[in-house]
């Protein structure tokens, strides 16, 4: 058995270097089996560091070809070189010295797609978080911060584009048949954040002219052929560097700006300072292609890349338990953009939904950690729900305390202290601390206390005196090395709805309450209002104002009353969710217990109401029409868990109201927008309820033919894969099923990013027999296992989609898992720790497939040869 291993990294041990980087220049000459890199890093002794401290510069897998000391070859006694470090003796004691460095990479072979490395004929890196240590030694740290210049040499042929960061600085041809190109990047960055293209493009230009008058040229590469599919993206970038100089004073600080998009990325996207690189899902996007889904993503996606140009680059993290400093807040600034372009409370609903769906479940496991970690042994491994989704939301909730105004002020201070620093977390805050005059020490824990707190909520209302009572109390649990947790600062919107529908507008008797926020800081408080005109209806939480768990006794005639009447249609949904959420939760347990399901008229008919209210948005109808998912419910249960027993109850809860709405789902089923597509958020509101209502319709009539006319007559991929969907889940196995799946892989053979679809609906269809399904379309001749993309549509997709398939009963969902995770682990161990953590929620399953989740996950241990990616997980599930 394998025992653990691995170094363990701690946030209290930061040192800075003994060394500081000056500059770097380097020299790239790209081959595909044979690139060499010249690295040469000017660089002095730090004030006193001891005139003896070698330089120590990291590696990974690397071999060390020479290396010269201010242009000498360096005595081989004074340096010893492994491929993980280079340890240099013997040099200066004072003044700048220049070394250099030269290394041999085969980017060809290097299937981790971390470094320089090869996709569809192009050369790319990826350096994010420890990438750049494969491609020469270096101090691979974020608060080694140096400016860069870059020279690369190709043949015209194999590589006809040659990009790297910062401001072009002139090309030509080099010798017989080649050419090189040379970059100089004036912003001191961090080496994560340097990238490297190399190959023959499609190219998209265009250009913005930022709030001071200049001119930034703006350049999208793409595969040949897939031009057409840029403009989307070119769209959302200028509208970004728009709403960042708008809403932030954000100004971009290079001549260009450009993207690549390439199709073997492990990630979304990366943000290397003026080079973007993408993964082609989140760039390309045309309407047969696209759906509505795919546009959100690009847009937010290129508005979060763009905007870590100030949160990331400009200010990046001291080291990487940090991580959240840039990546919380980038993804709280994306929401905020996303928001401003659609509609605001759609989209927050969204982002609730999935911070339950992904954060919650990391958070209530053994995966959990604090959104700043204090240790760790696989940075890889943190690039996680709660680093950049918690992170947002403990952004988030620093505007709720300190409002719009000093948020902003905060921020200001923010760019204007720490431009060009590696900061902390301790920094950012201190900045919101001043700008508002406010004591933030309390709200600190958010970043280093895991677990979602609950919150219990009891009301007391007294007709006599019109007073109304709230009393608060919060609790949260133990998580993975955190025993005991100290009380939190918890900011909860609130708003009391009279009986008349209106709200309240009377103030709180105590002053621990403002702006129509309850601060709870203590374990349990009372809050009291008077002179209430008749018994109010809380509505807490409001717009998910904190991301805990509320627990309270709220009876559906309130739920109802909230529902219906409440400002806010956050709110709104909330309360239609919970009422949904209790019923489901309520029918899964007597569906475990093998009991007859008692009907769900009331729930029905509220939720038919809202589809069939015209007067609201459609996209908020659909969201409202979505039941919780089989995981949401199984996730508040938390204990016990029978997959099977939940896909029955909600089955049977969704055939009711599709039953109760017949007509209704009818009529809406037809509704999409007529005419030219456009993935606006309104038509594409008109399109997510007119999916909704169709699979409901196709249910409540209970044979495939609505689904396959919507499926023939689509002229998009909203639509289109909408109608798949409903015919593959709802009929797998009908003539109608199998001939669309038959036609659409035909039609879109040659359209990778589109057959990823097709995998997926197939892979998330319910029920055990998938799994057979999913090993079949493996082992078929063009399945790619080297695209992560691919892996994820279908292993990805059955594992973390399908809770009936792979939870199978005989384990035999998780076996095939455990045994793709292995084989996966060998070539790209990024790609295959994440699949993995889709296990993370094993121990809240029921004895009997626990103990086989159990078991696959110690043949996964037991495996041999692991790389500490992946064994820093198991171990973790296995603690
Ligand atoms: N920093 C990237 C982002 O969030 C994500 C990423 C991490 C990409 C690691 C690649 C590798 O924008
Ligand atoms: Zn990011």
């Amino acid at each position: 058995m394998r025992t653990e291993t691995g170094q363990v990294y701690k946030l209290k041990d930061y040192k800075p270097t003994d060394f500081v980087v000056e500059r770097i220049d380097l020299t790239f000459e790209l081959d595909p089996k044979e690139t060499t890199v010249v690295s040469r890093v000017i660089l002095h002794r730090r004030e006193g560091v001891a005139a003896d401290a070698p330089l120590v510069f990291d590696g990974d897998e690397l071999t060390l070809d020479s290396l010269q000391i201010d242009g000498n070859d360096h005595d081989p006694s004074l340096y010893d070189a492994t491929p993980d470090s280079l340890t240099i003796r013997g040099l200066p004691e004072s003044g700048p010295f220049e070394v250099t460095v030269n290394t041999t990479l085969s980017p060809a072979t290097n299937t981790k797609l971390m470094g320089l490395y090869r996709t569809n004929g192009v050369y790319c890196t990826q350096c994010e978080a420890e990438g750049f240590r494969r491609i020469t030694y270096f101090y691979d740290r974020p608060d080694v911060l140096a400016v860069y210049t870059v020279t690369i040499i190709a043949g015209k042929e194999d590589a006809k584009h040659l990009l790297s960061n910062g401001n072009f600085l002139g090309g030509g041809n080099y010798d017989e048949g080649r050419h090189f190109a040379a970059w100089f990047d004036p912003h001191p960055k961090p080496s994560y954040l340097f990238a490297l293209v190399g190959g023959d493009l499609g190219l998209v230009e265009d250009s913005f002219t930022t709030m001071s008058g200049k001119e930034v040229a703006l350049k999208i590469y793409v595969e040949h052929g897939k031009e057409g599919r840029a403009g989307y993206a070119m769209d959302a970038l200028k509208r970004s560097m728009k709403w960042d100089e708008e809403m932030f004073g954000r100004e971009y600080d290079l001549d260009i700006f450009q993207i690549v998009a390439v199709s073997d990325f492990n990630m979304g996207a990366m943000e290397n300072k003026g080079l973007n690189v993408f993964n082609d899902k989140y760039v390309l996007a045309d309407p047969e292609t696209a759906t509505d889904a795919d546009y959100a993503n690009i847009e937010a996606i290129i508005a979060h890349e763009y905007f870590h140009n100030w949160t990331g680059n400009r200010i990046t993290c001291r080291d990487w338990f940090q991580l959240c400093l840039k990546e919380g807040l980038t993804v709280y600034r994306d929401h905020a953009f996303s928001a401003d372009q659609r509609s605001a409370s759609v989209k927050r609903i969204a982002e609730i939904r999935l911070l339950k769906a992904h954060q919650f479940p990391e958070d209530a496991g053994p995966l959990a950690h604090p959104v700043r970690p204090e240790s760790y042994k696989e940075i890889n491994n943190f690039y996680t729900a709660t680093v950049y989704e918690k992170g947002s939301e403990v952004v988030r909730m620093i505007r709720t305390i300190l409002g719009a105004e000093d948020f902003r002020k905060g921020m200001d201070l923010y760019f204007e202290r720490h431009d060009g620093d590696a900061a902390t977390i301790e920094d950012f805050l201190a900045c919101f601390a001043e700008a508002s005059g406010r004591d933030l020490k309390q709200f600190a824990l958010w970043y280093s206390q895991a677990g979602t707190p609950s919150v219990s909520v009891s009301t007391d209302w007294n007709e006599a005196s019109k007073t109304f009572k709230v009393t608060l109390e919060q609790t949260l649990a133990p998580t993975p090395g955190q025993s005991r947790k100290a009380l939190m600062h918890i900011p909860l919107a609130y708003g009391l709805i009279l009986p008349d529908g209106t709200e309240f507008d009377g103030r709180l008797d105590t002053d621990d309450a403002e702006n129509g926020v309850m601060h709870l800081t203590k374990r349990k408080q009372t809050f009291s209002f008077s002179n209430v005109p008749g018994r109010p209806v809380l509505s807490i939480n409001r717009g998910f104002s904190a991301p805990v768990n509320i627990a309270m006794e709220q009876s559906s005639a309130d739920l109802a009353h909230i529902a219906r009447h409440d400002g806010d249609g956050v709110s709104r949904w909330q309360a239609l969710n919970e009422q949904a959420m209790r019923h489901l939760v309520a029918v899964s347990k007597l569906a475990r217990d093998g009991r007859t399901l008692p009907p769900a008229r009331e729930l029905a008919d509220i939720l038919v109401a809202t589809g069939a209210d015209d007067s609201l948005e459609p996209a908020f109808r659909a969201q409202a029409l979505a039941l919780p998912a089989e995981s949401d419910i199984a996730r508040e249960i938390g204990s016990n868990i029978d997959p099977e027993a939940i896909h029955t109850a909600r089955e049977a809860v969704l055939s009711e109201v599709a039953n109760a709405g017949l007509d209704v789902f009818a009529r809406l089923a037809d509704s999409a927008p007529k005419g030219a597509y456009s993935p606006d958020a309104a038509d594409a509101g008109q399109r997510a309820l007119a999916g909704v209502a169709l699979a409901y319709a196709s249910l409540a009539e209970g044979q495939p033919a609505r689904a396959k006319t919507a499926y023939d007559s689509s002229d998009n991929m909203t639509v289109m894969s909408q109608a798949l969907q409903v015919l593959v889940h709802q009929f797998p196995g009908s003539s109608e099923a199998e001939e669309a799946l038959a036609g659409f892989k035909t039609r879109f053979a040659d359209d990778p990013l589109v057959l990823d679809k097709w995998y997926s609906i197939q892979a998330m269809t319910p029920g055990a027999p998938t799994r057979e399904r999913v090993e079949e379309l493996l082992e078929s001749d063009d399945f790619d296992r080297s695209n992560p993309n691919r892996m994820r549509a279908l292993i990805g997709a059955f594992s973390a989609g399908n809770p009936t398939g792979f939870n199978a009963a005989d384990g035999a969902g998780y076996r095939l898992l455990a045994a793709e995770v292995v084989d996966i682990d060998k070539r790209n161990p990024q790609l295959a720790a994440r699949l993995l953590t889709a296990m993370r929620s094993w121990r809240s399953l029921e004895a009997g497939r626990q103990e086989l989740a159990r078991q696959a996950l110690v043949s996964i241990r037991e495996a041999g040869e692991l790389s500490p990616d992946v064994g820093d997980i198991v171990d973790r599930m296995l603690a």
